[in-house]
């Protein structure tokens, strides 16, 4: 079953790529509060029933008073400070006091300050599972009183070793909460104190406080760090609120005063002995029971995971509907093909090619119903976890170590948090941000911003596309981040922009581009096409060629970006892409009329890319008059009235240039070809942009031009020049045979 297994592992590439594309941001939950009522206070969010004033607040017991004292805001209670409330858990963080034993050397006596707290007839009691009783202190015995309770604990450093995070008498002693008190208050046995070992241990403490919030550190007992580090005095306490002094079928009586308003609301008893309610939204529902229509419909089909597996997820009112996508049909609950597939034998010989990919992605209800029972069984974060590592190898073993999984604080460290200064594009659906790795490495790092189901699959195939290719022509993947609500992709970074900018400028004006460099460039970026359409195992078509996504690097190398149109070439008939995508005035005629993406529609849209490197000009232009909008319309009819000379970019006209410039349009005429059969390929077009810039760089030809080769390094690699001067014949005859034939 060694061929089973690693399908599996392939299934779970694929699904790691597409679910970790498709966790979504959870929709916003709404405030909470009541129409004009504030909803927060300096930071705290202010739900009802609480609010801020009588008329915000259910009763006088949920009133918050948000007060400003030097500068910082606070939202009290009575005296008390809140720093968070929460609906569904119904509790509240407040800011309450300890209790302290300080020993004073000016008087030569202990100072007290006992602590208490008091919330009989109030919404509040203590939660005893968030909160815990610490004493701190190397001769200390404190307990606290409550209506019925004395709980304490004893704390000495006698014989014992302190230790940091260890609270278990040595220095430090905790004790549990009772359930559900209203009220406490703290003492300290004065019989134990630290009159005569103040010089190592001033203070002894009490504090019933939040449990996570405490930690202990033996600098507690050494000075008076711990008081000052809560804040004077104060520690967090975790409360919980209720609605009293009902129970839900006596409150359910008087609909006037039931607070369980929203539909789709439910009441729930409070479980201890003091009566009371409180609310909750009803399954698939969330937000505030409290106020009107305040539970909302969840989503299920944008939670993390696609509850219907690799089904179509239809939401409705508090639920969801699992159907199939075409082709498939639902058994036991999961989607699988209805037809047996032929090809599941055939697919270890084309082994891990990227052809397998989209394969697998065509096939993919039958693995995935593996993967989803495997799922199911294992947390899906773990599952991340797991994948992301699969990928990581997989991709390491491709990229030699290159491939690399970034954290998201990595990112966002690179990048600024991803500032809005970091910006350098807006790609294929998605912003691009340069970044600054630590180690002093610029990447671009490419964020999701689109959240269509479309949209991220386009994402993961980029990733899936781009890790398969190392082409110095072709920007480099670094790495993709998939631990994100939004995945991120990692790029080299390449920092002289688009071709499209040095073409058409960009608001610094436009500079000057020897034709040389110009050649260079249609070269770079026709090899990289060409060797996306033959060098790999399966082609890759790029889908979106055009200027803006040719960048070009410190030396104004080409390299072709964003993968998010492009797509595996089909190997079946019956799987050609449906959707058109690409940019107006790059895109093959033949492409709209046929829905067929093939190689000859990069070539055509290269075509439009030569034009524009020719004329300067941009493949649209709207303001202009009907017949002169398409650059295409305005080359064409050039060349009819043999008036070519007229559009050339003036940059690159000089008499010298002729031939070249002849070379090129023909080219461009020919890749423009109506007819996809007619044009070359890919291949064919790299050459003769190799041939023609060659003889272009040839010495000869640079010294009588007089363009300003210095101003764009170019590369000086010549081939020998008998072979130079054949082509420069060669091209000089067509040309001329051109011009006459007027073709
Ligand atoms: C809110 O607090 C301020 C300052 O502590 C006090 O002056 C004011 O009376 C309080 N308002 C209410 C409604 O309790
Ligand atoms: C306000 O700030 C000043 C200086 O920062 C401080 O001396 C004063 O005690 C503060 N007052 C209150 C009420 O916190
Ligand atoms: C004891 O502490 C209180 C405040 O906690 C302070 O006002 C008082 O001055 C202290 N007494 C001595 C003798 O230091
Ligand atoms: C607690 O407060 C209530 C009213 O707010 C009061 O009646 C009661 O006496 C207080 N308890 C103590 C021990 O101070
Ligand atoms: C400290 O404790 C001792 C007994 O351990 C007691 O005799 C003494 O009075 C206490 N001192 C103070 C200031 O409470
Ligand atoms: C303990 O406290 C000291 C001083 O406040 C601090 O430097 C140290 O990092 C703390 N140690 C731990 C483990 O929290
Ligand atoms: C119902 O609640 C309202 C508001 O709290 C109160 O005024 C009224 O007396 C209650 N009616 C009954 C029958 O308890
Ligand atoms: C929600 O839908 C699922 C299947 O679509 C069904 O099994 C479940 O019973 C439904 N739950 C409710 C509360 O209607």
């Amino acid at each position: 079953m060694k061929q089973g297994r690693s399908w599996l592992l392939l299934c779970g590439h694929v699904f790691l790529c597409l679910s970790a594309i498709s966790a979504l941001a959870t929709p916003d939950v709404p405030a909470g509060q009541r129409p004009g009522c504030p909803a927060n206070c300096g930071d705290v969010d202010i739900p009802f029933p609480f609010g801020i004033g009588e008329r915000c607040a259910l009763h006088s017991g949920f009133k918050l008073n948000c007060t400003i004292t030097n500068g910082t805001t606070k939202a009290l209670n009575g005296n008390i400070e809140v720093t968070k409330i929460s609906v569904p858990k119904s509790k509240i963080w407040m800011k309450t006091t300890m209790s302290r034993q300080c020993y004073f050397p000016a008087t030569r006596s202990m100072n007290y300050s006992d602590a208490w707290v008091n919330f009989t007839n109030t919404p509040f009691s203590i939660s005893e599972v968030d909160n815990k009783i610490v004493v701190i202190g190397c001769n200390a015995l404190a307990y606290m009183t409550s209506a019925s309770y004395v709980i304490g604990c004893y704390s000495t450093c006698k014989d014992a070793t302190l230790e940091n995070g260890k609270c278990s008498g040595a220095g430090c002693c905790q004790a549990d909460v009772p359930k559900d008190i209203q009220y406490y208050k703290a003492y300290f046995n004065e019989n134990y104190n630290t009159t005569k070992i103040w010089k190592n241990n001033p203070c002894n403490y009490m504090a019933l406080m939040e449990k996570a919030a405490f930690s202990f550190n033996t600098s507690y007992v050494e000075s008076t760090v711990f008081g000052e580090t809560y804040n004077k005095g104060l520690v967090p306490l975790v409360a919980n609120w209720k609605i009293r002094p009902w129970s839900c079928e006596v409150a359910r009586k008087n609909m006037s005063s039931y607070a369980c308003v929203s539909s789709h609301s439910e009441c729930v008893d409070s479980t201890t002995n003091v009566p009371g309610y409180h609310c909750k939204c009803s399954k698939g529902y969330k937000g505030n029971p409290y106020i009107r229509a305040g539970c909302q419909d969840v989503d299920e089909c944008l939670e993390n995971a696609n509850p219907c597996g690799h089904g179509i997820c239809e939401n409705t009112p508090g639920n969801y509907s699992c159907s199939c996508h075409p082709g498939n049909h639902m058994t036991d609950g999961f989607c699988v093909p209805i037809q047996k597939s032929p090809h599941f034998p055939a697919a270890p010989v084309v082994g891990a090619s990227v052809g397998l990919v989209v394969f697998v992605i065509a096939v993919a209800g039958a693995c995935l119903m593996q993967e989803r029972r495997k799922l199911q069984k294992i947390k899906q974060n773990y599952f991340r976890q797991h994948g992301g590592l699969i990928l990581f190898e997989e991709m390491k073993s491709k990229q030699g170590g290159a491939f690399k999984i970034f954290s998201e604080e990595e990112l966002q460290q690179a990048t600024n948090r991803f500032s809005d200064q970091q910006v350098v594009g807006h790609g294929g659906h998605g912003t691009v941000y340069k970044g600054l790795l630590k180690g002093g490495v610029e990447v671009a790092v490419k964020r999701c911003t689109a959240i269509t189901e479309q949209h991220k699959k386009e994402f993961g195939k980029e990733m899936l596309i781009l890790s398969q290719i190392n082409h110095r022509n072709v920007v480099k993947l670094l790495g993709c981040c998939l631990e994100v609500e939004v995945p991120m992709l990692v790029y080299e970074f390449v920092p002289n922009g688009t071709l499209f900018h040095l073409i058409h400028g960009n608001r610094h004006g436009r500079r000057r581009i020897s034709l040389a460099s110009r050649l260079g460039i249609a070269y770079e970026s026709a090899d990289a096409l060409a060797y996306l359409h033959s060098s790999t195992s399966t082609p890759i078509l790029h889908g979106d060629v055009k200027s803006s996504n040719i960048l070009l690097d410190g030396d104004y190398m080409a390299k072709v970006s964003d993968f998010g149109a492009s797509i595996l070439a089909p190997n079946d008939e019956s799987q050609f892409v449906t959707i058109v995508q690409g940019t107006c005035g790059y895109l093959d005629p033949e492409y709209m009329q046929t829905c067929q993406l093939t190689e000859k529609s990069d070539v055509y849209s290269f075509g439009v890319v030569l034009l524009e490197l020719l004329t300067g000009k941009k493949p649209l232009n709207l303001n202009a008059p009907d017949d002169e909008k398409s650059l295409l319309m305005v080359f064409m009819s050039a060349v009819m009235e043999n008036k070519l000379e007229e559009i050339l970019d003036d940059q690159i006209k000089g008499e010298n240039n002729v031939e070249f410039l002849e070379g090129v349009v023909e080219l461009a005429k020919h890749c423009l070809e109506m007819c996809g059969q007619n044009r070359p390929t890919m291949k064919e077009v790299a050459d003769k942009l190799d041939r023609l810039r060659k003889v272009v760089q040839h010495p000869w030809e640079q010294q009588n031009s007089g363009e300003d080769q210095s101003l764009l390094g170019v590369p000086s690699s010549l081939a020998s020049s008998t072979i130079v001067s054949d082509e420069y014949f060669s091209i000089k005859k067509n040309a001329i045979k051109n011009l006459q034939s007027g073709r």
